[in-house]
Formats: C-alpha cells, structure tokens, sequence
C-alpha cells in the first residue's frame, strides 16, 4: 500500500489525513469579516462532510483558538472519541532572533493550551532568514519535545532543498514540507520533490488554486482584476504570481484550456487546478482556504475526490504551461519569495 486511498493519504503510521486540508490563513484578517459563532458552526459542517483536516498557524490570527472552540463543541455534541478524526497541523513562525529551549517550550505550550490538545499532530516550522543560523537550534529542541511526545510529527513550511539536505544530514526527522504549488508555480517539481521522494518526505501543497483566480469566475476576462476587484490578500499574492509566470493574456489561454476539462469531466475548473497537484508526485494533500461563515465551496471540492485526470488532460495543461516563464529561475526554489 503507498498509503494513499481516494479521500486519504497517511502521512505517517500514525497520521492519516483528508487530501484536501482546510487552509485557515483566511481568519487571519485581509480576507472579509470572520464572525466566530459562524466559523465555528461552518468548521462543524466542514468535519461532517469528510474534511476533518484543518491547516493553521500561531500566527493566523484566532485560528489556533477557532480549533480549541471546534474540538469542545464536537466532542459535546457527539463525544470525546470523536475528535480522534480530526487532525489539526498547526506551524510555528517564530521572529528571527536567538532561540533557547525555554522559548520553543513557552511557544509550543501556547499552541496546545489554544488549541486544547495534549500533544500537536503536524508542528511545521517556518523560518524568515538563513542567515540566522538559530534555526538549526530550534529544530534541536523542537526534537526535543517530539521525543517527549508533545509534538508527535514535525514538518517545515517554505524551506528549500538545500536547508533540507542540512536537516537530513544532521539526522533531523522531518515528515513534509507545505510549499506554493499550483499549475502556475510548479517550482517544486524541479529539486523540491524529487528530493522528497528519496527521503520519504511529502509535500502539502498551497496556492493550487491562487486564491480563486483558477475559478470560472476569471474566465474570459479580457481585462485584467484591477486591485480593488481583488479584495482578499490571497487573491492579490497569486495576481503577482501570475504576472510573473506569463501575464494575463496566456493566463486566459490556461483557464480556456481548463475549462474545456472541467466541462469534458462535468466538474469545475477548481477541480482540475487540485487534482493536477493532487497527482504530482510527493504531494500529500492539497490545502483550500476557507473563508469560514462567509462562504464555501464544500460541495465543489468534494468532486476532487472522483476526478482522475487522462493523459490528454495533462498534455493540454502542459502545453500552455511550456509557453510561460520558468518561476524557479526567476524567484528560485521553494519558499525563496519569502527571504
Ligand atoms: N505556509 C505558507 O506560507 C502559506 C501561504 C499561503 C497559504 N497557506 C495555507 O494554504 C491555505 C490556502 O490559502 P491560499 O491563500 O493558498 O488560497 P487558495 O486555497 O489558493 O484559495 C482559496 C480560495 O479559493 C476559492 N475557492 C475554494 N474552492 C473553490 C472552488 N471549488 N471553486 C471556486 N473557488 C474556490 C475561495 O474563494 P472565495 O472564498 O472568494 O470563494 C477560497 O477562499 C491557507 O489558508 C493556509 O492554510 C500557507
């Protein structure tokens, strides 16, 4: 068994999850009004249909308190033995700056106490600036409390292949790395996976479907979204993707071609844009944000599941996409757009 199934990849032995994780960066702020009560109440809808992985953040705002609410209202409303099918990944995004163990201690007991857990299922870390050399220290005394069982898994988000390589040979245990990987930004496919694959690493990825923009709703849009149409931080990150891989113009010949897709296979452009990444080799799970109590997409995304893409799908994609910049050698590897 590769451990993956329709609905379900297992990240490791002990950690099985929905290969489309709830992205609540969208709480954060800059992403419309989060009304709590609604949020909660959406997040319990999301559980019942199947989706019962949740991607967060100690920094997206009240996303780690929204998980703590989430679990006590489940397990009043349908018992403790309940919340053994949520899996809730959670990141530590700590300032640049020297780090001691009392420090990585005092921040990962804050997770637990917002999220009311005794132990995080995924901690992925994420660090601003390799000239600071402190984040190997960090990783130490994060390995520290996973051998206390604290953190049960450790990953990474937005590290390149070369910090990884460093980790590895320093015997690090790491089990995924989340980075930007969609149609548009296929930068993982150059050293990214193929490393993952021979270290039985697996990627979560984000921004598969650019905050919106792979949707019907740009289709045919001979215009381009004028900043104030794109009114979510998502949706503004993944404009200037799309700027730099190719412009406007050959973005419109990708979702015409996508669109002929979704139609032959009766889903959505969505659709396609997530199972394309689904199918990319070392990819775990695609993340969606969720706008939580403004709107969702529960019911479109759960035709990801039934999709299979043939190989004519793929060539048509790849032959819009073999026209476009190479982003790896404009922005560089994983995550260097944040450095
Ligand atoms: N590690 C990092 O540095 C990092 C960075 C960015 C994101 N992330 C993670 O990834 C998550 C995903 O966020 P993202 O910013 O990359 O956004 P995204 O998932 O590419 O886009 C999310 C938006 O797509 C729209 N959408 C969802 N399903 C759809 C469907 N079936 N049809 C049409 N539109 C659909 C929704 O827009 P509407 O709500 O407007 O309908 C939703 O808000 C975040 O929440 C976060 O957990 C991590």
């Amino acid at each position: 068994m590769d451990g993956k199934s329709k609905r379900h990849y297992q990240l490791s032995p002990d950690l099985t999850m929905c290969r489309i994780v709830n992205g609540m960066w969208q709480v954060a702020g800059g992403h419309g009004q989060i009304n709590p009560e609604l949020a909660i109440k959406d997040m319990l809808r999301y559980h019942d249909a199947g989706f019962t992985s949740w991607d967060l953040a100690d920094i997206y705002g009240p996303a780690e308190d929204f998980i703590g609410q989430f679990r006590h209202k489940l397990s009043a409303l349908k018992g403790k033995e309940e919340l053994d099918r949520v899996q809730a990944l959670t990141k530590w995004v700590p300032q640049p700056g020297s780090i001691t163990p009392s420090f990585v201690n005092e921040s990962v007991e804050r997770s637990l106490r917002r999220m009311s857990v005794n132990s995080l299922d995924l901690l992925q870390f994420h660090w601003w600036d390799y000239t600071n050399p402190y984040y190997m220290d960090a990783l130490k005394y994060l390995s520290d409390l996973q051998d206390r069982g604290i953190i049960k898994h450790m990953g990474l988000t937005n590290f390149d292949t070369e910090r990884m390589q460093i980790m590895i040979d320093s015997g690090i245990q790491i089990i995924s790395n989340q980075v930007q990987y969609s149609i548009i930004d296929r930068r993982p496919e150059v050293k990214m996976a193929p490393f993952c694959l021979k270290h039985n690493i697996s990627l979560l990825a984000y921004g598969s479907i650019c905050g919106g923009l792979l949707s019907e709703r740009y289709l045919g849009r001979i215009q381009e979204p004028s900043p104030a149409e794109l009114d979510t931080l998502s949706l503004r990150k993944y404009k200037r993707m799309i700027d730099a891989w190719g412009g406007w113009n050959l973005y419109q010949e990708l979702l015409s071609s996508l669109n002929q897709i979704a139609q032959k296979h009766n889903v959505s452009i969505a659709n396609v844009a997530t199972r394309y990444i689904l199918d990319r080799p070392a990819v775990a799970a695609v993340i969606i944000g969720v706008r939580l109590g403004i709107v969702d997409h529960i019911n479109n995304n759960e035709q990801v599941f039934n999709l299979s893409l043939d190989k004519s799908d793929c060539d048509a994609i790849n032959s819009v996409c073999a026209r476009s910049n190479n982003l790896f050698e404009v922005i560089g590897d994983c995550g260097d757009e944040y450095r």
